[in-house]
């Protein structure tokens, strides 16, 4: 399994610096991703399971404890702060980046139980998923997807309306030195 530092480092010599300077369709392009885990392991969970390589098992393990960590530092120390800063009370933005703020923090230990199956599988350890690690494992899918639905219709919206074109520098700037880059 790659190191979050190795990770680190691949992740600032692959992505063009430039993507920074939209940080909101990157935001949206880190959600359809997101998106995409979800369905897949979904399919890997149900009632007649996908089976998945370990190659794929061991890039799921990667984004749920690397990628999607740092997403949610983006969203956490970068654009849920500006959004409270400029959002009016007409936005009512604080009820929903509360609700969001508390998934992130409940999600943690339902993405520990999820993620413990997937990377046994991922090393070889064992080639079936168990039931109870099914089921945990749907539940993190299932509540990953309630939670970016709210933010793609609520949050990001918000921010393209809100934010000024000086937040958007300094949210990009955050999110890419998070990943070792400069812009
Ligand atoms: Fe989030
Ligand atoms: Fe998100």
């Amino acid at each position: 399994m790659v190191s979050p530092g190795r990770k680190k480092a691949e992740l600032a010599a692959s992505i063009d610096a430039a993507l920074f300077r939209e940080p909101l369709d990157l935001l949206y392009a880190e959600h359809y991703r997101q998106r995409i885990i979800c369905n897949t392991l979904d399919a890997a969970c149900g009632k007649r399971p996908v089976a998945l390589s370990r190659a794929e098992l061991r890039s799921i393990v990667e984004y749920l404890t690397i990628d999607l960590p740092l997403h949610i530092a983006d969203e956490e120390e970068a654009l849920f702060p500006l959004l409270e800063a400029r959002c009016t009370e007409e936005d009512s933005a604080g009820d929903v980046i509360e609700l969001l703020r508390a998934e992130h923090a409940a999600d943690q230990a339902l993405m520990a139980e999820a993620v413990a199956p997937l990377r046994a599988m991922a090393g070889g350890r064992t080639a079936v998923i168990a039931d109870t690690a099914r089921a945990h494992i749907r539940a993190m899918a299932e509540a990953q997807r309630r939670h970016l639905a709210w933010e793609n219709s609520v949050v990001l919206p918000l921010a393209k309306r809100r934010l000024t074109d000086s937040d958007l520098v300094d949210l990009g700037r955050a999110m890419a030195q998070r990943r070792g880059i400069t812009v």
